[in-house]
């Protein structure tokens, strides 16, 4: 398996192109499967994840076909996907397929929605938590589909089509708010869904499905009002930028120090992680092609930060805030309100002499002068990414095992930073 090797130390300087968003771009190539008529999405970053739901979506009999560059096309634009679901010919999503990755499962929503029935195997993906899919189950019996769980499947039963209804979630999830959404597109009737989550991904696949005619208002609000149509068709839309790896290269230019430009990075998406960067010090600036971030002499100043749904700070950068409040003035204390155990990368930090305690969900990380090169093993794809930071502001030498998380979330990583002055390889063995 491939690994990562960094000579820590280069500050970071230059520019960096912004990849279209994941965690966009996997629900709306879901969204596909909700019509007949092609859906063409456009800034859709090439990762592990994007490949791999193609594979799921072709199994379903989905015909995706990616466009090659065009001419006046900038470097490291995001590939044009064309998606056809013309005829699905398997409702059935196997393990094999969906274990590796979790936002797979969400395939459920768009084929009960359209063909009544699904039958999907129940997730893999990061291992941060127990991540459940009750609440996704909830929705969709509320919408009037009957649910069983047989063999490690869900088998989901919609025979006369689903109806509008009142979903209100106990808990703001993503997960949850994505499959409500999607199958009350085609349902009969009025759907509310109440304490959505407010993400900026999920106003942006309730903008392309009203471009393929769906009728939804109130996304990026708690409260999403969805009336039912018969049927959806074509579109094209193109995704947002990824505000996980905005953060995380801004995070990056923090721990380093430096001055870099993120190309088409959009700060009304990230603007609690740029608030607290600020706080810690970096020079933040907006411009024109998106945002500056800067860290000149200045030291890292140490923060107080909860995770929360949207607009809070985000969970998925939680991992890199870390690593940077390892080389901070003083004593910092990071909470995690989202995700039950997603401190994996606490004691791979500590192999960099990160100096950080456990008490519940709360981390208190004691800075220190100086993180030291180490060998590290990356766990999940956002703790992966905390280790890389760590890795470019160390002394010396580190060696990141196990990239696979790595490439399911971030483009040319290896590219990105090089391009700035980092001394970064991928070791194929
Ligand atoms: C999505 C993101 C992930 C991000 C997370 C929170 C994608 C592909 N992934 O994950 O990167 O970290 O949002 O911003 O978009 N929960 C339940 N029951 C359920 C569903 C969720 O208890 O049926 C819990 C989860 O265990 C977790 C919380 O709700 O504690 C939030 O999960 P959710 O928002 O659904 O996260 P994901 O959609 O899986």
């Amino acid at each position: 398996m491939d690994r990562i090797r960094i000579v820590g130390g280069n500050k970071l300087n230059g520019s960096i192109q912004i990849s279209g968003a994941k965690n966009a771009a996997l629900p709306l190539m879901i969204a596909g499967l909700l019509t007949e008529e092609t859906l063409i999405l456009d800034n859709v970053p090439r990762l592990a994840d994007v490949a791999q739901l193609q594979r799921i979506l072709g199994n379903h009999g989905v015909d995706i076909t990616s466009v090659g560059k065009r001419s006046g096309d900038r470097e490291y634009q995001g590939q044009t996907l064309h998606i056809s679901a013309a005829n699905i010919i398997d409702t059935k999503a196997p393990y094999d397929l969906v274990s590796r990755m979790r936002a797979s499962f969400w395939v459920i929503a768009p084929l009960v929605a359209r063909m009544h029935e699904a039958q999907v195997s129940l997730p893999g993906g990061c291992a941060i938590g127990t991540r459940p899919v009750d609440l996704l189950i909830m929705a969709l019996e509320k919408l009037g589909a009957e649910l069983s769980i047989d063999g490690g499947y869900v088998i989901a039963r919609a025979p006369g089509g689903l109806k509008g209804a009142n979903i209100d979630f106990p808990k703001v999830t993503v997960s949850g708010t994505h499959v409500a959404l999607m199958a009350a597109t085609l349902a009969k009737g009025t759907t509310v869904i109440t304490n959505a989550a407010c993400e900026p991904e999920i106003v942006d696949v309730a903008d392309c499905l009203n471009k393929m005619g769906a009728r939804v208002s109130g996304a990026g609000t708690p409260r999403i009002l969805v009336e039912g149509v018969s049927k959806l068709h074509g579109a094209r839309h193109t995704v947002l930028p990824d505000r996980i790896e905005t953060g995380t290269y801004a995070m990056a230019v923090a721990m380093t120090g430096g001055d870099v430009q993120l190309i088409g990075a959009q700060p009304q998406l990230l603007q609690s992680a740029l608030d607290v960067l600020t706080e810690a010090g970096a020079d933040i600036t907006v411009n024109n092609e998106g945002i500056r971030v800067a860290r000149n002499g200045a030291g890292i100043g140490p923060v107080k930060v909860s995770t929360a749904p949207f607009p809070g700070f985000p969970t998925d950068l939680q991992a890199q805030l870390m690593a940077l409040m390892a080389c901070a003035k003083g004593s910092s204390q990071i909470t995690e309100t989202i995700f039950e155990n997603r401190f994996m990368h606490v004691q791979e930090l500590a192999r960099f002499g990160a100096r950080i305690s456990l008490d519940g969900e709360t981390a208190t990380i004691d800075g220190i002068a100086k993180l030291r090169g180490a060998p590290v093993m990356a766990t999940d794809l956002r703790a992966s990414v905390s280790l890389v930071i760590a890795g470019l502001a160390a002394e010396g030498e580190t060696m990141v095992n196990r990239v696979y998380h790595l490439d399911r979330g971030f483009e040319r990583l290896e590219e990105k930073l090089s391009a700035c002055g980092a001394s970064i390889q991928r070791i194929s063995d």
